[in-house]
């Protein structure tokens, strides 16, 4: 499984979602700690961006300092929930840009039904951050990166809260080649599609609509 997706485990990512899953979190408890985790894991997807140098002048003299270079950023929001981990990853890179998919599951089938599709036109020349807190059966973000991939996007990461193993190993099958990021790999899925022992449903949690 770990081959499959990185699990961040740091431990203040671990202490605040378990704080999320406890069910009597508040609607705004719930959305602040999404937040507060998101930059976290924003932090960790970013790890690998290149890097090149450049001369600057600091008051006491030159040097050759590191920027970051090559391909621009732009996050994908998988909507609804994925717009709870938006806010907190737009803090550490403010001037990236954002796309949306709006998908919904269909309770009894529990395929993905698009209503919503819009991103950047040159999605192409930039490193997708696909973000959705919930990695549930897949079918959503497979889905979504289908989409993607159609409009031309050719780098993808997909960054989540929760993973189910059934999901971990959907996606990677699906698409080896978007490297998956997740705060925690919970134990399975039940009879709806819904994570065990999870958090229930993170568009109701972050928008308090049940
Ligand atoms: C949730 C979640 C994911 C999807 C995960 O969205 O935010 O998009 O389910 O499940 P999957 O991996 O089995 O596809 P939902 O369909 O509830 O829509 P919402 O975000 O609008 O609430
Ligand atoms: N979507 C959610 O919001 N929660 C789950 O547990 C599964 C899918």
């Amino acid at each position: 499984m770990k081959d499959k997706i990185h699990w961040v485990d740091h431990p203040l990512i671990q202490h605040k979602l378990t704080l999320m899953r406890r069910k009597d979190q508040s609607t705004a408890g719930f959305r602040q700690l999404l937040r507060e985790i998101s930059t976290l894991l924003a932090y960790e997807v970013t790890r690998d961006l290149p890097l090149t140098r450049v001369e600057i002048e600091t008051p006491m003299q030159k040097m050759q300092a590191p920027v970051l270079t090559g391909k621009k950023l732009c996050f994908v929001s998988i909507l609804r929930a994925g717009n709870g981990l938006l806010d907190g990853m737009l803090d550490l890179l403010p001037s990236a840009r954002v796309g949306h998919v709006g998908l919904y599951r269909d309770p009894d089938t529990l395929q993905a039904v698009e209503y919503y599709f819009k991103v950047p036109q040159d999605i192409g020349e930039r490193l997708a951050v696909v973000v959705d807190p919930m990695l549930a059966t897949a079918n959503s973000v497979i889905a979504a990166i289908d989409r993607l991939k159609n409009a031309g996007a050719r780098q993808m990461k997909f960054v989540c809260l929760l993973a189910a193993p059934e999901g971990v190993d959907a996606l990677h099958a699906a698409h080896p080649d978007v490297e998956a990021y997740t705060a925690a790999i919970d134990d399975r899925l039940d009879d709806h599609g819904y994570i065990l022992p999870g958090l229930g449903d993170a568009g109701d949690r972050i928008y308090g609509t049940r």
